[in-house]
């Protein structure tokens, strides 16, 4: 190739070859010192070399770039380690229309008390289509970087991140004396196609998009792979902060982490009604096709940052934030088939077989049909054009038949009414409430059908619940196929089974020495397990890990929830009602505990487990507080906080929050006008102090 003499180029062609240069380069040294594949000699590489520094040479401002090139070769990193977040990495609730936005700004008002008529200010800025990092400063400086991963614990990254060029190594400026900076690492989308254009030349899959090219470049463990991919970021967001914050307000802090030397997005906007909110959305959604990266829609939060504290969290997302998601992306497709999937309690879900498609840059070849009402409601036919919709990482969806299209001859499709799995009748129950048939059809087999007993299974060994490293959704099936783990006990008792028996584990395909011990020591961690982790991990319908630590908390033992669910089901109505006196538990929820403890064989399985396994306390919710573990009831009018806002802060900080107050009760905040719940409290002796006084004592 003809080059330019390095003193001809003007400033931005300069800028570009250097670039362009400092990945090939990169990608020769992977290729020499990784893979010991290099395809140039070593004198064209000399030659690519001196021509990069003659380059910087000439240019000098692209010297703060140069770093990351000066660290490729470095040596592969050992295996990622875990990070904790001190601060934990949250999710956005979403919102799909105008009116959504509307309610979520009413939510905010009405929770914070804030009339309609005083001013509220809420930022807006670009969703992007990324994946999030939490990167932080000591003093100023770049020390460790690390994934959202399951958003308590992520990736150490800090290696590749170090790479990443528009990320400073160090901070300009004032800076906190620790400062986690989080926002998004993305790929730009021409970035994306040229990685493409090459993975395909070396022969190597493509990705499917540029966030799956960032996430796939970002988790790497050769953080000169990484220097080779083109990643960039923006910052908006923080965990833990030491020092003083440098803003009061949302914006305030972006821009701080402008001056500082971050990338941060130029769309962020302020905005003071919800009509404001929504033309920003507009505009946003005008320039998205030619922004150059992709964002999946835009976030809304609350700017001032003692609102943002008041209004605090809901489950895993900031009450003070909502992403405004762009309308799903659609395309047609054939549907070749219907796949009944049988679940963890025996709900048959239809799923759709599709004719490969790529919907939004995603390719999709199955999708959900959700249950047979629907399938009836929409008359989808096998053979049939239909038209696929997928929003974000939602499962993609059937949103219409193309009744033109239709094949001649398709017929109406029959829901079948015995289980896939196992043969059993599949029936829909009737709610004895409404007198309705339910939605999903089930399988009555309970255990003894190998789908139900399957899915139950991954489901107790999974992430969330036992989280046996070494036992996942395929060894659980080839396990549960051989007749060597059909129920939670036979993993606990797996290892002895294994040393009188002559198939071992370490002769079955995929194993060996090492991989066996590492089961076993997977599986003996786990005979101490956090209360609510074995409470959900018992698949009990409905109960999911919100309700699990709910139970965890207010039961304390295994045996005190199974006692009051027995009761319960031999018609307890003082049982029942301490089930439905726990917040967020309705008759639902209770019925579906109670069925579970109702079941002989659930509670024979239970005690076989419980020889191999202790519950142990909750995982801890909140820091020690001082009401943390009390039983706290709010009455009469609050003046500094609403009834919800007050709720939320009690459960923030480990109290459990009762309407009624009875011999349970450890504190009672009333405020004027309380009546009846104050005479009850004197009656049970029950200590009551005031609104002011809750706020010293919880030091608000
Ligand atoms: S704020 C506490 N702002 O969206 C909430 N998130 O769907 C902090 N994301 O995990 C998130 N652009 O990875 C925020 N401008 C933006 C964002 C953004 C993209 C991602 C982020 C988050 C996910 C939630």
């Amino acid at each position: 190739m003809s080059r330019l003499p390095v003193e001809q180029l003007l400033p931005m062609e300069a800028h570009l070859e250097w670039q362009a240069l400092g990945q090939e380069l990169a990608a020769h040294d992977i290729r020499y010192h990784q893979q010991d594949a290099p395809v140039i000699s070593d004198a064209d590489y000399d030659a690519l070399r001196r021509r990069y520094d003659a380059i910087l040479a000439a240019f000098p401002e692209l010297q703060r770039q140069a770093t990351a090139i000066a660290r490729v070769g470095a040596k592969p990193s050992e295996r990622f380690s875990k990070i904790r977040h001190v601060v934990p990495m949250l999710s956005l609730a979403n919102t799909f229309s105008d009116e959504e936005v509307g309610e979520f700004v009413d939510r905010v008002r009405r929770f914070l008390d804030w009339p309609e008529a005083r001013e509220l200010t809420f930022t807006a800025e670009p969703k992007i289509d990324g994946l999030s990092c939490s990167i932080r400063y000591e003093k100023g400086l770049l020390t460790k970087a690390a994934t959202r991963g399951d958003g308590e614990e992520g990736e150490d990254v800090t290696a590749n991140v170090r790479t990443i060029r528009s990320i400073p190594q160090r901070l300009r400026g004032d800076v906190p004396s620790v400062l986690e900076v989080r926002g998004e690492v993305y790929m730009a989308t021409a970035d994306f196609l040229a990685l493409n254009a090459r993975q395909e030349a070396d022969g190597k899959p493509p990705f499917a998009n540029p966030r799956n090219a960032a996430a796939g470049s970002l988790r790497q463990l050769d953080p000169s792979i990484t220097a080779s991919r083109p990643l960039t970021f923006f910052a908006y967001a923080w965990g833990a902060i030491e020092g003083d914050l440098p803003s009061e307000t949302q914006s305030g802090m972006v821009a701080a982490f402008g001056s500082m030397g971050l990338p941060v997005n130029p769309l962020t906007k302020r905005c003071v009604s919800v009509e404001e909110m929504i033309a920003h959305y507009r505009l946003i959604e005008e320039k998205r096709p030619t922004l150059g990266y992709d964002i999946d829609g835009v976030v809304y939060k609350v700017d001032d940052l003692a609102l943002q504290q008041r209004l605090g969290f809901i489950s895993r997302s900031p009450r003070w934030a909502t992403a405004r998601k762009f309308p799903a992306e659609q395309a047609r497709t054939v549907l070749l088939d219907i796949d009944i999937q049988v679940g963890r309690t025996g709900a048959l879900t239809p799923v759709a077989k599709l004719q490969p498609i790529t919907v939004g840059g995603v390719v999709v070849s199955n999708a959900t049909l959700h249950n047979e009402d629907e399938i009836a409601r929409k008359d989808v036919r096998v053979g049939d054009t239909v038209i696929v919709q997928r929003a974000g990482d939602v499962i993609p969806q059937i949103v219409a038949v193309v009744l033109e299209q239709r094949p001649e001859g398709a017929k109406a499709y029959e829901f079948p009414h015995l289980c896939p799995a196992c043969g059993s009748h599949a029936v829909r129950e009737i709610d004895p409430k409404t007198g309705e048939a339910e939605v999903a059809r089930r399988c009555t087999a309970g255990l003894i059908c190998p789908a139900q007993a399957t899915e139950r299974l991954k489901h107790f060994a999974s992430r969330n619940a036992f989280d046996i490293e070494g036992l996942g959704d395929k060894q659980i099936e080839a396990f549960y196929s051989d007749g060597i783990i059909t129920r939670p006990r036979d993993i606990f008792t797996l290892e002895a089974r294994d040393a009188r028996s002559l198939k071992k584990l370490k002769d079955r395909e995929g194993y060996g020495e090492t991989s066996v011990k590492k089961l076993f020591a997977a599986i003996v961690a786990r005979r101490y397990v956090a209360l609510n982790r074995f409470i959900f991990g018992l698949g009990i319908r409905h109960v999911g890990e919100t309700t699990a630590k709910q139970l965890a908390r207010h039961f304390g033992s295994i045996q005190r929830l199974r006692e009051v669910a027995v009761q319960a089901s031999a018609d307890g109505e003082v049982a029942k009602a301490e089930l439905t006196g726990i917040d967020g538990i309705g008759p639902i929820l209770a019925g579906s505990i109670v069925d579970f403890f109702g079941e002989a064989h659930n509670l024979e399985e239970l005690d076989a487990l419980m020889a191999y396994v202790t519950p142990e306390a909750m995982e801890a919710v909140a820091a020690e507080s001082p009401v943390s573990g009390k039983t706290v009831v709010f009455t009469g009018a609050l003046e500094r906080m609403s009834r919800d806002e007050a709720k939320a802060m009690a459960e923030r900080l480990g109290a459990k929050v009762s309407g009624s107050v009875s011999k349970k009760t450890d504190l009672v905040v009333a405020g004027p006008g309380a009546g009846s719940k104050l005479a009850d409290a004197k009656k049970h002796g029950v200590e009551v102090i005031s609104e002011d006084e809750w706020f010293e004592r919880v030091g608000g």
